[in-house]
């Protein structure tokens, strides 16, 4: 390849990686170039990716020179940054702090109560005037529930976090307001811990103050939770509904027969991939990738959208199959700092497709794909709105 694409790219189908990232697969190791004119690598096949996000000579240090798409300007520098930020030995003690809150066993002891806030939802969906927006009305405000009552924050607050949240993850904002944004969300945070330390909560927060977690740190770790918790989920919703309204076939399979939502789940992720820009890391020293030598500095991106459909690791892969097996795809990333909320996501996205199309049979889009509004300015890939009736 003679030209270096800059990106970050934006999608011209919603189903479908932007063009340049296909072409870059011809090169799986492509050099690249950032808004800033610095350079990157940008990696494409699920094997390289795979082998570059477990492999400890790479960062995830956010504030390292040379990380990647990273807002331009000075840097606030937090005391600490969140586990996603962490490097080795660091982020495997904050991770582990945590990893119990988040075991597939304390995911399904939480699905009658993600059922009833499912439910509850459904009914003021039925109840409302035809049509609804499906997230405002369902996908957002499910998820944001949910790791509300798991973190222990009120949920009255979460105009407040979803747009300061939706500000951080857009590209188009000034990056001065996006820091903002996200000084804004640790900043409530570290007043609820204080709170919390007052009158002691049964609640994430409430029992990491209890085992003795640093003020800082714990305010970040919300910070970081509340974040992914909501905003990655609540566009997987959105999404899926939209495809699965499209794809009657897959959705009669999955009414048929609740063992296929699973497999639904696992396509869908990959087949979106909406936070692929997230794993990006810096090398730490020359380290190899695919044949090609990534010097100390050099800033990754992994175009997880297009490893997803590596023609090595998934047949055919632009096409939605829900009979292929997809877990083995890296919508929640790989190795260390794969996704923590995974579990939970999975139990959030099977609930919510098994209940909506259960409960309204007859639920379809108000409009066409065409008309609809996509998130193509933010990190995390979604819909703005979705037009929906029954
Ligand atoms: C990490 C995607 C839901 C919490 C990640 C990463 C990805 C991802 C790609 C890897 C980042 C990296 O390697 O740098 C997603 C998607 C979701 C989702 C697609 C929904 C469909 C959630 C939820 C939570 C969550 C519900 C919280 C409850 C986290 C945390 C990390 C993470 C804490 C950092 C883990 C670490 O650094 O060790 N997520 N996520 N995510 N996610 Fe998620």
């Amino acid at each position: 390849m003679t030209e270096s694409p800059v990106l970050p790219l934006t999608r011209t189908c919603p189903y479908a990686p932007p063009a340049e990232h296909v072409q870059l697969q011809q090169e799986p190791v492509a050099r690249v170039t950032l808004p800033d004119g610095s350079q990157a690598w940008a990696l494409s096949r699920l094997e390289d990716i795979r082998a570059m996000l477990a492999d400890p000579r790479f960062s995830s240090d956010r504030q390292r020179e040379g990380f990647p798409l990273q807002p331009p300007g000075p840097r606030p520098a937090p005391p600490r940054q969140p586990m996603i930020g962490l490097d080795p030995p660091e982020h495997g003690e904050a991770r582990r702090a945590v990893l119990g809150e988040f075991t597939i066993r304390r995911m399904n002891a939480l699905r009658p109560r993600i059922q009833q806030i499912v439910d509850e939802h459904v009914d003021g969906l039925l109840a409302g005037p035809r049509p609804a927006d499906l997230v405002s009305a369902l996908a957002l405000p499910v998820p944001s529930l949910v790791i509300c009552e798991l973190l222990g924050v009120p949920y009255a607050d979460h105009d407040f976090f979803q747009t300061r949240s939706a500000n951080l993850l857009d590209r188009t904002i000034p990056a001065e307001k996006r820091y903002a944004a996200a000084n804004e969300i640790r900043e409530y945070m570290a007043t609820l811990i204080i709170q919390k330390e007052k009158q002691p909560t049964d609640d994430l927060i409430g029992r990491q103050i209890a085992k003795g977690a640093d003020r800082e740190d714990l305010a970040g770790l919300g910070f970081l939770l509340l974040l992914a918790g909501h905003e990655t989920t609540g566009n997987m919703i959105s999404l899926g509904v939209m495809t699965l309204l499209e794809r009657p076939s897959a959705l009669a399979a999955l009414k048929q027969d609740p063992a296929v939502t699973p497999e639904v789940v696992e396509e869908l992720l990959r087949y979106f991939t909406i936070a692929e820009y997230v794993t990006s890391r810096v090398a730490r020293e020359d380290v190899e990738i695919g044949g090609v030598v990534i010097p100390a500095g050099d800033g990754v991106i992994t175009l997880g959208n297009v490893a997803n459909r590596d023609p090595a690791a998934f047949a055919d892969g632009d096409t939605f199959d829900i009979g292929r097996g997809a877990r083995h795809h890296i919508a929640f990333g790989f190795g260390p700092h794969q996704c923590l909320g995974q579990n939970l996501a999975r139990v959030e996205l099977q609930i919510v497709f098994d209940t909506l199309f259960a409960r309204i049979p007859d639920l379809r889009l108000a409009t066409t794909t065409d008309e609809l509004s996509f998130k193509d300015e933010s990190t995390v890939y979604g819909l703005h709105s979705l037009p929906v009736t029954w």
